[in-house]
């Protein structure tokens, strides 16, 4: 880390296996877009879910994953590192070098699980456990239905330390026309959350007004 602004323009991304891996692509777009330097983990569920979603497979190989997506996304590479489920020599396994914010976009309820009870055995779990016991950002786009009370108790327990609980789902309040309507109204969320403006979507009461 060579200076705060660069560490500002830090995230970690985790797709986890949870059905929206559109959302999780389309938001690693703009993180890259909006020029930050993104840590990508994901799981082995995850990549089954993006090739049956997004029509994207991926090696578990980190470098060759990289070369796909970077290519899939039409982006250059230098600010996008994929990591390995067990690389725990990456920056975003320490305290000391990782990301203040992160992301789980898709959560599975199995990763908000282990997120909620410390569990660390993956890197994915482990990033977001730096994160919580550094006090940082953490955002969690669970997605599915209907929720178990372990599921609401782990939201619970998880927004209760400040976690940010975005369900996956979308609003119809702007009628969307297009699953990427769909699509952008929660990257837009995500992307306000973080605080990375944003012009996906109209903003009630103000765009709307003709
Ligand atoms: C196509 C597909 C869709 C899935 N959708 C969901 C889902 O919406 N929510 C969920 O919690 N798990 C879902 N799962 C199950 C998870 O992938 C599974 O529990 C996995 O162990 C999660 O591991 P991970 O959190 O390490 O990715 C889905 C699996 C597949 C293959």
């Amino acid at each position: 880390m060579t200076s705060n602004v660069k560490n500002n323009r830090r995230i970690t991304l985790a797709w986890s296996g949870a059905s929206g891996a559109p959302y999780g692509v389309r938001l690693l777009k703009y993180l890259l877009a909006a020029e930050y330097e993104v840590f990508l983990l994901i799981s082995s569920a995850a990549r089954m879910v993006l090739a049956t979603e997004h029509a994207l497979t991926l090696s578990s190989d980190s470098d060759t994953a990289k070369e796909t997506l970077t290519k899939h996304l039409n982006v250059s590479t230098k600010q996008l590192i994929v990591c390995g489920k067990e690389d725990w020599l990456s920056p975003v396994a320490s305290g000391s070098a990782a990301p203040r914010r992160m992301v789980v976009c898709p959560c599975s309820t199995g990763s908000l699980a282990a997120i909620a009870n410390g569990i660390s055995d993956n890197l994915a779990e482990r990033a977001a456990d730096v994160v919580l016991k550094e006090r940082g950002q953490l955002l969690l786009v669970v997605r599915e239905t209907p929720f178990s009370t372990l599921h609401l108790e782990n939201m619970l327990k998880l927004s209760t330390m400040g976690v940010t609980i975005m369900p996956a789902a979308p609003g119809f309040y702007y009628q969307p026309q297009t699953i990427d309507d769909l699509v952008n109204f929660m990257v837009a969320r995500i992307l306000d959350h973080l605080g990375i403006e944003q012009k996906l979507v109209p903003r009630w009461g103000y765009d709307q007004r003709k």
